[in-house]
């Protein structure tokens, strides 16, 4: 399947897909939208993937949503965007596999909440967040005011979407927006690495560790607890779980399924 806003490419189980308007730094039209989700749709039906990573070519990750595009939105317009785009990320949450923003440059507006709907963000030292759509008379859309408050609590998510202002890499790993960050010049090559070692972990235990995170985070602690021993439980059902205590025991390396 070829597309006109992206690159797909897949290699040893890793499925990199490269936003591909640089000209616009990569600005987030409808078109990208539904081809993005298309991919997801795509990634979630294909057993050979087993992480995919999001990245942008050129400067910018994605530098927030196709302004252009907003003179025409009335609400009902802007209603449905939003909405197509809520839709991507919760695709993106029940996809079984790992999911990896490779922030490359800007990551703005809907750049950023797309970052945060994935399960891991590397930041190259070129990176900047940021929510700026206050300076456009409006709000974020696409979870950024949920999520955000979720990763980083709720007065750092205030004062960055109160002021619009932009975070370097540096402080999107001091304040947990970003796990780790990367020189720009290997930026790449490094996440590959780490998506590489991930691809080679057992199917049910990642799954299992990315759906009890996000299923048990907004609920109490005794229930998520308890729907940690429950899928803690279900991981000895799977092959993956026998193969991972013999290799150790065996001293040898684990060859999960
Ligand atoms: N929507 C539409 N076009 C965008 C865009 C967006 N979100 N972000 C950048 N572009 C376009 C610019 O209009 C420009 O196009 P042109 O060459 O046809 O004029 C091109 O991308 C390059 O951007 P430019 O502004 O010239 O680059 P810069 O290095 O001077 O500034 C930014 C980079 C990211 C600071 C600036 O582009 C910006 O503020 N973008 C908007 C960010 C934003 O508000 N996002 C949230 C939207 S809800």
């Amino acid at each position: 399947m070829s597309y006109n806003t992206l690159l797909f490419a897949v290699e040893d189980g890793v499925a990199t897909l490269t936003f591909n308007r640089p000209e616009k730094l990569n600005a987030l039209s409808a078109e990208m939208l539904a081809e993005i989700t298309a991919v997801v749709d795509q990634v979630a039906k294909n057993p050979e993937i087993r992480v995919l990573l999001m990245t942008g070519q050129g400067r910018a990750f994605i530098a927030g949503a196709d302004i252009s595009a907003f003179l025409k939105f009335d609400p009902l317009a802007a209603r449905e965007f939003a909405d197509d785009a809520h839709v991507l990320g919760a695709k993106m949450e029940r996809l079984p596999i790992p999911v990896i923003a490779c922030v490359n440059g800007f990551a703005l507006g809907g750049g950023c909440e797309l970052a945060m709907a994935c399960d891991i963000i590397y930041a190259s030292e070129a990176a900047k967040f940021g929510q700026p759509e206050v300076n456009l008379g409006i709000m974020p859309g696409f979870g950024g005011s949920q999520r955000l408050a979720r990763l980083v609590g709720k007065g750092l998510a205030k004062e960055l979407c109160l002021t619009g202002r932009m975070v370097d890499a540096a402080e999107a790993k001091a304040i947990g927006l970003a796990a780790r960050v990367f020189p720009a010049a290997s930026f790449m090559e490094e996440c590959t690495k780490v998506a590489r070692a991930l691809a080679e972990k057992g199917r049910v235990s990642l799954r299992a560790i990315k759906q009890t995170i996000d299923r048990g985070f907004d609920v109490d602690l005794k229930n998520a607890c308890a729907l940690e021993a429950d899928a803690f439980a279900l991981c000895f059902a799977s092959a993956d779980a026998k193969e991972g205590a013999a290799a150790f025991l065996e001293k040898r390396k684990p060859k999960f399924l």
